[in-house]
């Protein structure tokens, strides 16, 4: 065994009634501070207040963006960037949109001179821009899925080229998180099954990567067991199991952040690039089990014996892991059914197998490249049919 391992930098503040804490965190960084976040039930339930109250408590000025789109846009990020002028700080309050947006306006508003362009900020992701400061996000999650509170990676779309890609870099790992679960409390169980779906994605996805290692296994392996026992609880409202996939979910970012993602996000990806109302949690649903078969048809002995181990921990009766790894397509489908989750790729978007496959090559080769076993194009058509 031999591997190199790097874990999130992110200080994490977790425990009910944390996010007060919000402002002595930013504090640290000066005494302006960009919130940006997007107005929703949850905000509506006072957690924007609760958040300025403490920036004000710990003498932080505070100018808020509550305009994030849900698979934010380049132009959304120079909209948040404009509204941040000079801003020491960014907090990021809400899920994985608000966390995306907040990631690169803090790169944004660190290296631009004057505002910045969409096509500069597009620059970020085709590598054009090099990613070399930004300014410290502090990240206080309201869902339970994204990992992005303790992750590298922000996730844009650029509607000009039906791209939506994930880009990322040390500078961008949140310097704080406050993981506070009276929050995830307030979150609408659709919302729930879908980011605690994502956070699934990522725990197993990690868990399969190429870049998978022992230390990145076992907080998968944990995460995934407690999605198996508290998601579906989580769903009908339990405050224990949202808890418990508060802590999954951060344990999915610490995997995203070594091992990273595979075909599942390539392929949800473009989804939601062509579908851009189309919430990731749901596109997903749609292929992951397809993938999974997929995997484990085409796979060597240590993917099936991983995808096995999945399986099991989704509560499928194994016998020996290897052998019987072809059940864990049934048993993501029983929780993508649990969740409520089952829309085709077909009902969620209107383009083809073949044009959805080619984007995500052309956007998300990264992950492809990190799928355990060798996908191109035509593979990757042949998945998406199945699940159209
Ligand atoms: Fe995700």
């Amino acid at each position: 065994m031999n591997f190199d391992y790097s874990g999130s930098r992110t200080d994490v503040m977790f425990g009910r009634g944390r996010r007060d804490e919000a402002g002595e965190l930013t504090a640290r960084y000066g005494d302006e501070a960009l919130v940006v976040t997007t107005r929703n039930a949850m905000q509506d339930a006072g957690f924007l207040d609760d958040v300025l109250t403490s920036l004000e408590g710990a003498g932080v000025n505070a100018t808020v963006f509550e305009d994030v789109q849900p698979n934010p846009t380049v132009e959304n990020v120079v909209d948040a960037a404009d509204a941040g002028g000079d801003a020491d700080a960014v907090v990021a309050l809400g899920g994985g949109s608000p966390m995306d947006v907040s990631k690169a306006t803090a790169i944004s508003l660190a290296t631009f001179d004057g505002t910045p362009t969409a096509e500069g900020i597009w620059g970020y992701v085709s590598g054009e821009r090099s990613m070399q400061d930004a300014l410290p996000v502090v990240a206080v999650p309201s869902t339970s899925g994204t990992g992005s509170h303790v992750d590298p990676w922000s996730v844009v779309t650029y509607t000009e080229e039906n791209a939506k890609v994930g880009f990322g870099g040390d500078v961008l790992v949140p310097r704080a998180a406050v993981v506070d679960p009276e929050i995830a409390d307030e979150m609408p169980a659709s919302l729930t099954a879908r980011t605690g779906f994502d956070a699934f994605c990522h725990l197993n996805e990690s868990y399969v990567a190429k870049g998978a290692d022992a230390l990145t296994d076992a907080h998968a392996l944990r995460g995934m067991d407690l999605v198996n026992r508290h998601l579906r609880r989580s769903v009908e409202g339990s405050s224990g199991s949202r808890d418990a996939m508060a802590v999954a979910d951060t344990l999915a970012g610490f995997c995203e952040t070594t091992s990273g993602v595979v075909a599942t996000h390539a392929v949800a990806h473009s989804i939601s690039a062509f579908g851009h109302d189309v919430a990731h949690g749901d596109a997903l649903a749609s292929v992951a089990s397809e993938v999974a078969r997929y995997n484990v048809e085409n796979g060597d002995d240590e993917t099936k014996r991983r995808y096995g181990e999945i399986a099991e921990t989704l509560g499928a009766p194994i016998a020996d892991r290897k052998l019987d790894a072809h059940l864990v397509v049934d048993a993501v489908d029983e929780l993508v059914a649990d969740l409520g989750l089952q829309a085709s790729v077909g009902e969620l978007v209107d383009a083809s197998p073949q044009t959805l496959a080619e984007n995500a090559v052309t956007y998300m080769g990264t992950a492809l490249r990190n799928n355990p076993i060798e996908v191109d194009e035509e593979d990757v058509a042949d998945i998406i049919e199945n699940a159209y």
